[in-house]
């Protein structure tokens, strides 16, 4: 599996951490940058690794940057992208079992690096559920098509 990583830098403090998970579950990783603190403009980060993920470069991507909301919005203007924000083991489990979330956005303003490291486990060993979810997420892309060209 390969995956893209991308931040911003009030998100970059979680990097470290979060390389140290995938490489321990062998995932080969693409970072996308940044790479110090210097300030930067996060929709950057979360087009590289959309874009990454949208055209099936990379299985999946994990965003950073302050909160995770910022990175995440622009993720999620890249056709294909199902973005999650999230800030504990639940919300990393569901977005992936019931939204199907192909790129997990995290905030290094809000959560340890400890549990931000194990929300990316989380993430990686929860399978999307199907059944009731997967219309449900065809819905999203219905939306997705009728305003993105
Ligand atoms: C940068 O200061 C901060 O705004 C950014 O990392 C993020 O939190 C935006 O949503």
């Amino acid at each position: 599996m390969k995956i893209a990583i991308g931040c911003d830098h009030g998100g970059i403090a979680l990097k470290p951490i979060v390389k140290k998970v995938l490489a321990e579950n062998d995932i080969e990783i693409i970072d996308m940058g940044c790479c110090d603190t210097k300030s930067v403009d996060y929709p950057d980060y979360a087009l590289r690794v959309a874009e990454a993920v949208s055209k099936g470069e990379v299985d999946k991507g994990i965003i950073l940057c302050g909160t995770g909301i910022g990175i995440s919005i622009a993720a999620n203007k890249v056709k294909g992208v199902r973005a999650a924000v999230c800030h504990d083991l639940f919300t990393a489990q569901m977005c992936a079992q019931h939204n199907d979330a192909n790129i997990l956005s995290i905030g290094g303003r809000v959560v340890s690096e400890e549990l931000a490291g194990q929300m990316v486990q989380t993430w990686l060993d929860t399978p999307f559920e199907g059944g009731r979810h997967t219309g449900r997420v065809a819905k999203i892309s219905e939306i997705e098509n009728k305003y993105f060209k």
